[in-house]
């Protein structure tokens, strides 16, 4: 295998972290190709615990050059962040981190708009107030400041001035709160830039020359498919492709050129953020997903919406995303300590209809989840033993979705991953 994508197949949370930390191994080059800092990886290992918002994965592995490619919007003052939190980890140096020139960059404006329309606008979408959507939407209405402006200080100046043309009149008339002005906001971007420079390269030549030499790659999404842009529960989204159609605008990468797509699911199902959610529980199991799961956000340490394994969003994701194989998660949350049974839904009952998988023409909201009782895993719930009632568990997630659970993860340490095939 040359290349390989992980793509969260739920609304995000699912662990991606966790997995592409495990196949980093097996890989030179680890890409992020879409998001921002909206999203937070998890990796446990060592009994240390990293969270990483906009770094790759892969720079937790000597081996992996990680990349950032031109599809995420990058937050210059939360980078920084980052790194410095990395310091005591792991060196971080140009010659394992490359950024492209060419990604749009969040500024202050668009962190401030994000965070108005939460608490004033008329819809609360439950943003990660990173001001990632209305970095994209600069992008998309060609006003973008891209990381390499923040070298020249006469573009910069002239591209916030562009940007505040408008946002400006919002600021004063609508929400009538004070904002950081050109002068101010070029002055720290241009600094800013100064500590980023060294990173900035063209990472479309770099990975083009990667592939070519046959390096393996391995494209890390971040949130989920049912979060994606035009695949996911719109309005109730995130501003980007999640989906394996991110990768090919977002990174640069030809179209075919991705042997394995591995979709990552949790055992059951967690949202945070508002939007349908069919399987969601508002009661004691509910409660105990939660509690066992520890369902918290890496990013905003918000609660998570927890509920059972809903199969007809997962064969929608993996259609959406021509997935082949998944990596289920959290399985250790489903044993007897904490449940007698565990449910998964299989279909939903709809206009008077039995459907099984959630095409977008369904109204979320309308449908009632229909669910296949099962036992909980029993024992102590060890991933080098096989376990009957998660074999069944499993057998009918395959059954049900038509792909093979390639990998099971049971617990946090890389240590409790079961793989169910070589990778
Ligand atoms: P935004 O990406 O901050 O604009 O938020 C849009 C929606 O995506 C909200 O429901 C967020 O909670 C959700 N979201 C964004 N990033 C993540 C993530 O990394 N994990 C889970 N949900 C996310």
């Amino acid at each position: 295998m040359k290349s390989a994508a992980i793509i969260g197949a739920q609304w995000g949370d699912e662990g991606k972290g966790k997995i592409t930390d495990a196949l980093c191994e097996s890989f030179d080059v680890v890409v992020r190709y879409q998001g921002g800092n909206n999203a937070g990886h998890t990796i446990k290992s060592g009994g240390k615990t990293t969270i990483l918002h906009i770094i790759p994965s892969g720079i937790l592995h000597k081996n992996c050059v990680s990349v950032i490619a031109h599809g995420p919007v990058f937050d210059p003052e939360n980078f920084i962040n980052e790194l410095k939190n990395l310091e005591n980890n792991v060196q971080v140096t140009p010659n394992n981190l490359k950024i492209s020139g060419q990604c749009p960059v969040i500024t202050g404006h668009h962190k401030l708009i994000d965070s108005l329309r939460e608490t004033q606008g008329p819809v609360k979408i439950g943003t990660t107030g990173r001001g990632i959507g209305p970095s994209y939407e600069d992008k998309v209405s060609r006003k973008s400041i891209k990381l390499q402006d923040l070298l020249n200080k006469d573009i910069l100046y002239k591209k916030i001035k562009n940007q505040l043309t408008e946002k400006s009149v919002l600021f004063q008339n609508l929400y009538q709160v004070e904002f950081p002005s050109v002068e101010e906001e070029t002055e720290k971007l241009f600094n800013l830039g100064k500590i980023i420079a060294p990173f900035i390269c063209d990472t479309f030549n770099y990975l083009d020359k990667a592939g070519q030499q046959g390096k393996k790659i391995l494209y890390e999404g971040a949130q989920g498919i049912l979060l994606d842009m035009d695949y996911g529960t719109y309005p109730f989204v995130t501003s980007s492709n999640p989906s394996v159609g991110g990768i090919y605008c977002g990174a640069g990468v030809p179209y075919n050129q991705i042997d394995e797509v591995l979709g990552i699911a949790k055992a059951y199902t967690t949202r945070v953020g508002e939007g349908p959610f069919p399987t969601e529980l508002d009661d004691e199991d509910g409660n105990k997903l939660q509690d066992v799961g520890q369902e918290f956000g890496a990013t905003t340490g918000r609660r998570r919406r927890c509920g059972w394994l809903d199969l007809p969003l997962l064969k929608y994701a993996i259609k959406v995303s021509n997935l082949t194989s998944l990596a289920m998660t959290k399985l250790d949350v489903l044993t007897l300590d904490h449940f007698e049974k565990i449910k998964v839904c299989y279909a939903y009952k709809y206009k008077n209809e039995t459907v099984d998988c959630a095409y977008p023409g369904i109204n979320l909201n309308e449908v009632k989840p229909l669910y296949k009782e099962l036992p909980a895993f029993s024992g102590t719930f060890d991933a080098s033993r096989t376990n009957k009632e998660l074999e069944q568990y499993i057998e009918v997630i395959e059954k049900e979705t038509g792909i093979p659970v390639s990998m099971m993860s049971c617990g946090p340490d890389r240590e409790q991953l079961v793989y169910r095939r070589p990778f």
